[in-house]
């Protein structure tokens, strides 16, 4: 092998903080190796010649050449030199590998279930969340309560919550959230009818995949959340849009849906993303149509603890007993995203099927945080939180609605909604989605348009604007430079032009 010093010291990094030496110099030469640069019984360099080259101690050349001997790489003769070992199928065609690895990448080793997740996916930029991004205001959390809570718990029963543990959830977690839906959302179930997961998304996830096979239907809001779109495509299911008014999902349409129809997914509480509430005459037809077809209804009540005018409406699935409910909560709103977990309520006859996928997927949710939210709300926290945060987003949605008046009334009008983070804006039929956006975008705001969340991209655009996390006053400038950028981003493109 020639120039293996210069090469070597084309690759080597010789300021790396982390690695040794000896390690660098190791992942050189089987780099070296790899891409090509050598054949079956190539000669290296004596250990003393290489270390004078490159400048260390003859030591770390020796390290790195017996570790490449033990893995295979190279054989050393005992009077005769150090070789490139027998291994010439590993590197033959090393260099048109690379190129087709450049070209394609690994994309096209995906199944075809693969390509669809990569498709419908997207990777949202969290860390770049700003004004309107739809999110709780996570500053007002009792962090020194949880704090205290986790050392309490780690230092009792210490070595059980290092185990792994129930893959339904802990059990005193699912006994607290058995009481608080009780209580507080209608909804009857026994803790051996809850899953707890790490997310509503999880829960959609599993739901498509247990219940559905390629090609069956699912009914879907329209416009409805990508997230749940996402989840049942991924799984192959064919989605229906139903189209949602004032009152709701239009339960009458469900009707005229083909035989066969495996579910409907409802946001009934306060439907994604327009924030209307299903009636109570539509959420007992729905329950009437599901049990006639034999389908479920999923039932994703991810912020409904957040009702500002009157009290929160107790969810479909308490309204009978008997009826087919998958119900999804979530702890991402309540309290706080990054904690991750959730929860999945559903006929007992259904769960060990569905704790056997659990257990396929990743086991069980972190125990730590299922004990310490399990404390967190037997203690009373947790209904405390949702009181205060439901008095400081109330004031927070009206002076958005107020502000959203002074501000950007001109481009559109906000949906009446009782409840939730965000308020859905359905812009003036004159203004394209796209400008908007890239407006947004040179205002360096998150606005999240409604358009996508259509199946028919005929609909006219709108936003989603998560008011939650921002105080008045940063809604109100965030305002303003939208408003500010719209004019500008209008003026410069001639404006009311068709999208
Ligand atoms: C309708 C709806 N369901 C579920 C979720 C996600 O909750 P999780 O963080 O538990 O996946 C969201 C998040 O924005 C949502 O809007």
């Amino acid at each position: 092998m020639r120039n293996t010093s210069s090469l070597l010291l084309a690759l080597i990094d010789k300021n790396d903080p982390v690695l040794p030496l000896s390690l660098r110099l190791q992942a050189s030469i089987r780099s070296l190796l790899l891409s090509g640069h050598a054949r079956q019984g190539d000669k290296l360099p004596s250990s003393r010649l290489l270390a004078r080259e490159l400048a260390v101690a003859r030591d770390t050349v020796e390290a790195a050449y017996q570790h490449l001997e033990t893995e295979g790489f190279l054989v050393r003769r005992l009077g005769s030199g150090t070789f490139v070992a027998a291994c010439e199928h590993a590197f033959a065609g090393a260099a048109q590998r690379k190129r087709n690895l450049a070209s394609t990448g690994f994309r096209a080793a995906l199944s075809s279930r693969g390509a669809a997740i990569a498709r419908g996916g997207g990777v949202p930029d969290h860390a770049a969340a700003r004004a309107f991004a739809i999110l709780p205001d996570v500053q007002p959390f009792p962090l020194d309560v949880w704090q205290r809570l986790t050392s309490r718990v780690l230092k009792t029963h210490r070595a059980e919550r290092l185990m792994y543990a129930d893959s339904q959830g802990h059990p005193a977690l699912r006994a607290e959230i058995a009481k608080y839906l009780a209580a507080h959302r209608g909804v009857h179930c026994s803790d051996s009818e809850i899953l707890v997961l790490s997310s509503s998304q999880q829960a959609l996830t599993l739901i498509a995949t247990m219940l559905t096979d390629a090609g069956q239907a699912i009914a879907m809001e329209e416009p409805g959340f990508h997230g749940a779109r996402f989840a049942f495509e991924a799984a192959g299911a064919r989605l229906l849009p139903v189209k949602v008014d004032g009152n709701g999902l239009d339960v009458e349409a469900l009707r005229s849906l083909p035989a066969g129809t495996r579910a409907v997914y409802v946001t009934p509480s306060h439907q994604y993303p327009l924030g209307v509430t299903l009636t109570l005459e539509r959420r007992l037809a729905l329950v009437d149509w599901a049990r006639r077809s034999n389908a479920w209804i999923i039932e994703d009540d991810y912020d409904s603890e957040f009702r500002y005018d009157g009290r929160p409406i107790a969810a479909i699935q308490g309204l009978d007993p008997t009826a087919p409910v998958l119900y999804v909560g979530t702890f991402s709103k309540v309290l706080f995203p990054s904690l991750r977990l959730a929860y999945l309520v559903m006929p007992k006859s259904l769960m060990p099927a569905f704790v056997a996928a659990r257990t396929l997927i990743d086991g069980h949710s972190n125990l730590i945080n299922q004990v310490v939210l399990a404390e967190f709300m037997r203690e009373g926290h947790f209904t405390a939180h949702i009181r205060r945060m439901r008095q400081l987003y109330g004031a927070r949605r009206d002076a958005f609605l107020h502000a959203f008046g002074r501000h950007l009334s001109s481009f559109g009008s906000c949906v009446e909604s009782a409840g939730g983070l965000h308020v859905t804006v359905r812009l003036d039929a004159d203004i394209p989605e796209s400008l908007t956006s890239r407006a947004a975008a040179r205002s360096r705001i998150e606005l999240p348009t409604l358009r996508r969340l259509y199946a028919d991209r005929s609909k006219t655009g709108g936003w989603l604007m998560g008011f939650a996390s921002l105080t008045p006053g940063q809604a109100a400038r965030g305002m303003g430079a939208l408003s500010q950028a719209m004019k500008s981003e209008m003026a410069r493109t001639g404006a009311r032009a068709s999208d």
